[in-house]
């Protein structure tokens, strides 16, 4: 079994996997000198993160968006410390039901008070339908990712065609939502500092700084701090996600700052509990075919080595954490040695060439001048779609149980949906639903016990969910690791329901 190649694998928007021989540097190793603007080795990726960027095909221009203390300098020269926002004014394709300048788009930066010098990059866009509609953010995974990988591909009010022209998405998630993107952790898409001290390894670190991103929101957007709050992502978002809504939660408990209407958070094909997940690998690809009884039996044998060292990251040894995620990706990394060139974000599709989607749509769109101008970028930002130095930073906290967290906002009522496409192998629908039913709250046996029914969509079956209490599983039908992407209109539907609270009636 090549369990430890280089040969193999990697992944993501989301998720990477990672060769031992990637492993055995160390994270420190790929972050920026001071004052240096990292730029990437231009033609040969030389790490997984960098192949896994490729497969995207996307070509970001640094490694990382940090920026020199002179840059910053004069950046910070050119605005407003507490807030520079614009209202856009983007030229649109096809009918929106409304015009543009009646429509509240905005982007712009807000500086993360409790960091050295991190600006957070973000899409505003107010509601197709109603400003009391919820406010919803979106975050992407990676980790790494930009956000507008979703804004654009996924579930934004408008796609980016062929042409560079920005086209109306009938199935936006803006036609029920107040809806934020935004880049993060800091040195992802837009967002920039020019500290390292600012990067994050962590999930405190991460949940702080969208914490103080929501505040200097909500405090430049009263109107919409009373308004339903939800959360919402998808892939290595199964580790933020959690983290954040504990942050809001706690952050409303002490009476921080701005109050904020937390209402639910949703996880899309995450990554939250990988002790439970990274077992699942093996009986999910087996029930899909992707390997045979004996590759089962044989690749279940690295399973203990990975649950150890997972069982030891949780206790604290951040060389445990280190060493499970090469452990547990060789798990990973031995189905698709054995299920060859599939795509495993969808495994009804297959690879061609390093190329697994075409993204670079975006990056084109978003290192435009014009349009940099437009979202009110300093010139000497560039877009980093997905940051591989914001990856390799984050290794450590892979192996990390994100699932701790929630029985408590469980039984503060907090509303869970964990939903997933159930053709995606990498956060598979079998790993999520067995996390979701082991987490340990009062409505645990009540959720177990509860009928699986159908989610319909006119007249037609798009998943199957089950729910008790505050707690949806909703497996989608048709789908791959990105829901919205593959199945807008239902996406649409499984948003404004649960966000109503009609989802499981
Ligand atoms: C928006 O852009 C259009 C065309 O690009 C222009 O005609 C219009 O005046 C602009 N509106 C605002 C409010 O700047
Ligand atoms: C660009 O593509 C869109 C959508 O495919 C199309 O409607 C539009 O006419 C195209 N614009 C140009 C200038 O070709
Ligand atoms: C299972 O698949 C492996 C290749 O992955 C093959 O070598 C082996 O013969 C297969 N075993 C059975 C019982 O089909």
């Amino acid at each position: 079994m090549a369990s430890s190649s280089f040969s193999v694998l990697f992944v993501s928007i989301f998720l990477v996997s990672f060769s031992q021989t990637a492993l055995s540097i160390s994270p420190k190793f790929f972050l920026p000198s001071h004052d240096e603007h990292i730029t990437s080795t231009k033609k040969f990726p030389t790490t997984m993160a960098e192949k896994f960027i490729r497969q995207l095909n996307l070509f970001p221009k640094h490694d990382i968006n940090i920026v020199s203390s002179k840059e910053n300098n004069a950046l910070d020269a050119n605005y407003d410390q507490r807030l520079f926002e614009k209202k856009l004014n983007l030229s649109y394709l096809g009918d929106s039901g409304a015009t543009v300048q009646d429509l509240g788009h905005h982007a712009g930066y807000f500086p993360l008070v409790h960091t050295k010098a991190a600006r957070m990059f973000y899409f505003f866009f107010e509601s197709r339908s109603n400003k009391n509609d919820p406010v919803v953010i979106w975050l992407t995974g990676g980790p790494g990712c930009s956000s507008e990988l979703a804004l654009f591909y996924e579930n934004g009010p408008f796609k980016l065609s062929d042409n560079m022209s920005l086209v109306w998405n009938d199935f936006g998630w803006d036609k029920v939502s107040n809806l934020i993107y935004v880049d993060q952790p800091t040195g992802t898409g837009f967002s920039y500092s020019s500290d390292n001290t600012d990067i994050r390894h962590d999930e405190i670190g991460v949940s702080n700084d969208l914490y103080d991103f929501l505040q200097a929101f909500f405090k430049a957007h009263p109107d919409y701090a009373k308004n339903d709050f939800y959360i919402t992502g998808e892939s290595y978002a199964g580790h933020y996600i959690p983290a954040f809504a504990s942050r809001v939660h706690q952050g409303n408990k002490n009476k921080e700052g701005i109050p904020i209407n937390l209402k639910g958070f949703a996880i899309g094909n995450g990554l939250t509990n990988p002790e439970i997940q990274y077992k699942a690998y093996t009986d999910y690809a087996l029930d899909m075919k992707l390997i045979n009884q004996t590759d089962y039996d044989d690749i279940n044998k690295l399973y203990p080595q990975c649950q150890q060292d997972i069982k030891l990251c949780a206790k604290g040894s951040e060389e445990a954490c280190s060493a499970g995620f090469s452990d547990c990706t060789n798990i990973f990394n031995s189905i698709l040695d054995i299920a060859g060139d599939i795509n495993y974000y969808d495994i009804r599709k297959t690879c061609e060439g390093n190329l697994c989607y075409d993204f670079s749509g975006m990056e084109t769109y978003l290192n435009d001048a014009q349009v940099k101008q437009a979202l009110g970028v300093p010139s000497v930002i560039d877009f980093v779609s997905c940051s591989s130095s914001v990856y390799h930073a984050m290794q450590t906290d892979w192996m990390k149980n994100l699932e701790i967290s929630i029985p408590s906002l469980l039984e503060d009522g907090i509303n869970l949906l964990a939903y997933a496409g159930e053709y995606d192998l990498i956060c598979n629908w079998l790993g999520n639903s067995n996390w979701v039913h082991a987490v340990e709250w009062s409505g645990k046996k009540s959720f177990g016990t509860a009928p699986s029914v159908s989610f319909t969509v006119d007249g037609e079956e798009k998943g199957v969910q089950k729910n008790y209490g505050p707690l949806t599983f909703l497996k989608v039908h048709d789908a791959g690791h990105m829901v919205p992407m593959d199945q807008p209109k239902a996406a649409l539907e499984m948003l404004q329901r649960w966000t109503q609270g009609k989802l499981s009636s």
